[in-house]
């Protein structure tokens, strides 16, 4: 048994220059395999157990530089270390740019040895962990990364598996930083269509004057500036996924074409008279109310229904804040890795804050604000201090309002209600509105008399 699972392997043609490399490996715990011919070393590198190849460079059979190409290519993962006399050290230093970790120069300094030996060992412990931790994250935070273990997410969650498998068409609704394009990307990745890519059009980025020709194609000539004959968005979606993001924006032309592409599953290209077939699934989404879209005429109600054939209304993060514990643990761990800092943990003080805050833009502001603290840190553990001041003045303002106290009048219990509503759906008065059951216009006089505006 080794002090870890590594096997290194030790090829030199010189039996006894094999045995005492091997040895000063195994005396401190390694696991050494040893071949004392360049083909042999091939055969134990076919066979796939071996994560770090100690070769000699001049062999009589078969060089070092070969057995460093097999490596490579039989197990991409495993580190190759060069053994080489001075004659060759030009030859050992090119065949770093090769692939190789390093060499060693003849003869072997056994501390030397050790030492670049176990930096090979941690950084493949590293890798391995670091692996392990993902697939970890994939099996108990469902498909793709998508975090969080509260009932509302489950049950999407338990809907996109059911649904990924198949070709019907999703609507995906909720606010801004909810997750949507995300869940689009999961259901395309888990379905048949995977191996092509989802093709994104975003209705709310394209000027209305292009946006037939972004999805439908055009032919040369068509108007002016069209200059070749082009794709649409929907013909590269052919055999894929294609996501209609910020459907509510479409203006209602496109609204109609697009309903009978839908219907009759052809496209017809800006200035063609052919019809093209295709086979396209739809994921449409948006963070507009459509219904009441449809109800100001600015949404057709047969496209409505037409894409929602599956509707997933995914649930701000201020319903679900118990999956905040979990997502700023996932977030700490990203970014720390990512900008290379050493920040492990958030202080509880600093957490009570972010438990609290309300975060309107949902998962990406929540997103923004770790990232941001864990740059400026240069601290292991971040504080409360760490927090940007306009989360930290708004979280507190909830952590000290007073709430209901008997003593307190109705006037005065209203307007605390009120309050508090407002700091939750992050000052949108409709939304505040809504939750209260009240009218905006009577919000609006409550906000004017109890001086909240
Ligand atoms: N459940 C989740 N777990 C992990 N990361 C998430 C989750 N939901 C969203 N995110 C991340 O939050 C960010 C915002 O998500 P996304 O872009 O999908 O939101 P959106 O609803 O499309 O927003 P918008 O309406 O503003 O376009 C992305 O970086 C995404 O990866
Ligand atoms: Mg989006």
């Amino acid at each position: 048994m080794g002090i870890n699972d590594t096997v290194i392997l030790v090829v030199d043609d010189k039996k006894e220059h094999a045995t005492a490399t091997a040895e000063a490996l195994q005396r401190i715990g390694h696991t050494c395999l040893i071949a004392t011919s360049g083909k042999e070393g091939l055969k134990y590198i076919e066979a796939g157990n071996v994560d770090i190849v100690i070769t000699d460079l001049i062999m009589y059979d078969i060089d070092g530089l070969q057995i460093l190409k097999a490596t490579k290519e039989r197990l991409p993962e495993a580190e190759v270390v060069l053994i080489t006399g001075y004659g060759t050290v030009e030859t050992a230093v090119d065949a770093m740019q090769k692939g190789a970790a390093t060499y060693l120069l003849k003869p072997i300094n056994i501390n030397h040895l050790r030492a670049e030996i176990a930096k090979l060992v941690e950084k493949q412990m590293l890798v391995r962990n670091n692996k392990e931790l993902h697939k970890q994250l994939d099996e108990k935070f469902g498909l793709n990364g998508i975090i969080g273990n509260s009932p509302k997410i489950q049950k999407i969650l338990n809907i996109v598996n059911q649904i990924s498998g198949t070709t019907a068409t999703v609507l995906i609704t909720g606010e801004s930083g909810t997750g949507k394009e995300l869940i689009a990307k999961t259901i395309h990745n888990n379905s048949p269509r995977k191996n092509k890519p989802m093709v994104i059009l975003n209705s709310a980025a394209i000027p209305e004057n292009l946006l037939e020709s972004e999805l439908f194609g055009h032919e040369k000539g068509a108007f002016t500036g069209a200059l070749y004959q082009r794709k649409g968005k929907i013909e590269c979606a052919h055999h894929s996924t294609l996501f209609l993001d910020e459907v509510g924006d479409m203006p209602l032309s496109t609204q109609v074409k697009l309903l009978r592409v839908i219907e009759d599953g052809v496209i017809t290209r800006v200035g063609s008279n052919e019809t093209i077939e295709v086979d396209v699934r739809l994921i449409a989404a948006t963070n507009q109310d459509l219904e009441k879209l449809i109800k100001e005429g600015k949404f057709r109600n047969d496209l409505y229904f037409r894409l929602n054939v599956v509707s997933l209304k995914l649930p701000p993060l201020r319903e679900r804040l118990e999956d905040t514990v979990l997502l700023i643990d996932a977030f700490l761990r990203e970014y720390s890795q990512m900008h290379a800092k050493a920040v492990f943990q958030i202080s509880s003080d600093a957490r009570k804050i972010l438990y609290k805050y309300p975060w309107p833009g949902n998962i990406r502001e929540l997103k923004n604000c770790i990232e941001s603290m864990v740059v400026v840190s240069t601290k292991e553990t971040l504080g409360v201090e760490d927090i940007p001041d306009h989360i930290f003045q708004r979280s507190n303002e909830v952590l000290h309002s007073p709430g209901l106290v008997a003593g307190m009048t109705v006037e005065e219990a209203e307007r605390e209600l009120i309050k508090t509503t407002l700091t939750t759906v992050g000052g949108n008065r409709e939304e505040a509105a809504k939750m209260l059951g009240i009218g905006e216009r009577t919000l609006y006089r409550k906000l004017d008399r109890y001086g909240l505006k």
